[in-house]
């Protein structure tokens, strides 16, 4: 087991920067996601990681080793790694039983016969692959093609597991229980593991901790509780979450009123001190809130007209059945809104809407930067 510490690490691909000055520190043990959209450097991170590429700039160590630094000229090769990598391609022996499959990486280094049988079994059985031992990939369903390649890449016990999307080839609803059985199965193994995904569900369900990027730069690491409840930014606050954070611009009144044009809402007192301390009163900003987070004021306690409750206007309602989305408009201001399934609203009509200014967030309007 090891920890893997990227220090100021940059890569370029001719004009293009797909990481940059990527600082991250994943503890022994711990289950890592690396999330964003499309095309923001994950997959380029866990590549230099593996040794498939080499870091334009700055250092990688796994463990005590430093396995990259371009300026001393330190690279070792993926195979000295210690590590196994899991893709979204299973890329199977086709011609191989599952057994072999599972053994090859143990034959390639010469581990004894009996160990190597030893062991295939006991990672078959933790996987609940026994009984497909003598099958050969095309006799398999695309779950149980998924397990094999997890099963050939810890059955040699590695320092570490990279695995990037590994469960995206699979249909929904097999993803959700891999999705649970490989979180079972690192806690069991203890095996520090770096995960690559863009579906923010399974980042916040599977992870210990998630760093969130985008466009090549870590905006934010941390448990799944602190990036949905503490957003670092715009950025992570819209990306975790779903449906998103509602932003709306609003400037903060001095007597602690976020006003938005068309209405305004009362923020608590420990927050206008923390807006006075940032010197914010007067000034424009951006209010986030989630939809969740927003109720139809007949499910709601506290509702003071004026201070957290406003009439809107429904526009749309997706039910889907657990809840409502409700898309509300007041005058030209538009948020979501996500009601419990009792709620009686129709669309066309209007609803007194109460919001959780408990939940209430405010960024800076120019950097996106949160203040809470
Ligand atoms: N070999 C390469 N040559 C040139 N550009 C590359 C190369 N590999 C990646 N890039 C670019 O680097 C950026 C990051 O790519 P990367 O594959 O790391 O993204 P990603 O976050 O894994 O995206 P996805 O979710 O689509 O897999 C992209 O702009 C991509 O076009
Ligand atoms: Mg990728």
């Amino acid at each position: 087991m090891a920890e893997v510490v990227l220090r100021g690490v940059w890569k370029r691909f001719g004009e293009v920067v797909a990481v940059r000055d990527m600082n991250l520190h994943v503890k022994d043990g711990e289950f890592m996601i690396l999330l964003g959209p499309s095309g923001c450097g994950k997959t380029t991170t866990l590549r230099m990681i593996a040794g498939l590429e080499e870091p334009t700039k700055g250092q990688i160590y796994i463990g005590d080793k430093l396995v990259a630094d371009p300026e001393k000229g330190v690279f070792v090769p993926p195979r000295d790694r210690d590590i196994a990598m899991v893709f979204q391609s299973y890329a199977l022996y086709p011609h191989m039983t599952v057994y072999d499959n599972i053994a090859f990486p143990l034959k390639l280094r010469k581990v004894p016969k009996q160990e190597i049988d030893r062991r295939v079994r006991e990672v078959a059985e933790m996987l609940g692959l026994t009984e497909l031992l003598n099958r050969k990939p095309r006799e398999l369903s695309g779950g149980q093609k998924q397990r094999v390649a997890l099963g050939r890449a810890i059955v040699r016990k590695p320092k570490v597991f990279l695995m990037d999307e590994p469960l995206s080839n699979l249909d929904a609803k097999l993803r959700v229980k891999m999705r649970a059985e490989l979180k079972k199965l690192q806690r069991q193994l203890g095996v520090t593991t770096i995960y690559v995904t863009h579906d923010q569900v399974e980042a916040m369900t599977m992870g210990d901790r998630i760093a969130v990027i985008n466009q090549g730069v870590l905006q934010q690491v941390g448990t799944p509780d602190e990036v949905y409840d503490r957003p670092a930014n715009t950025f992570v606050a819209g990306f975790i979450g779903s449906p998103p954070m509602n932003f709306m611009d609003a400037t903060i009144t001095e007597d602690g009123f976020a006003d938005f044009g068309e209405f305004r809402l009362k923020l608590l007192p420990e927050h206008v001190e923390v807006l006075r301390d940032k010197n914010l009163l007067g000034r424009d900003v951006i209010f986030g809130i989630r939809p969740e987070d927003i109720y139809d004021a007949m499910f709601a306690q506290v509702k003071v007209p004026g201070e957290n409750m406003v009439r809107a206007m429904v526009e749309i309602i997706e039910n889907l059945g657990s809840e409502k989305i409700v898309h509300l408009r007041v005058g030209g201001i538009t948020f979501l809104g996500s009601f419990r399934s009792e709620s009686k609203v129709r669309e066309g009509q209007e609803v007194d809407v109460v919001f959780d200014m408990r939940k209430a967030h405010i960024f800076e309007r120019k950097s996106g930067k949160a203040i809470f």
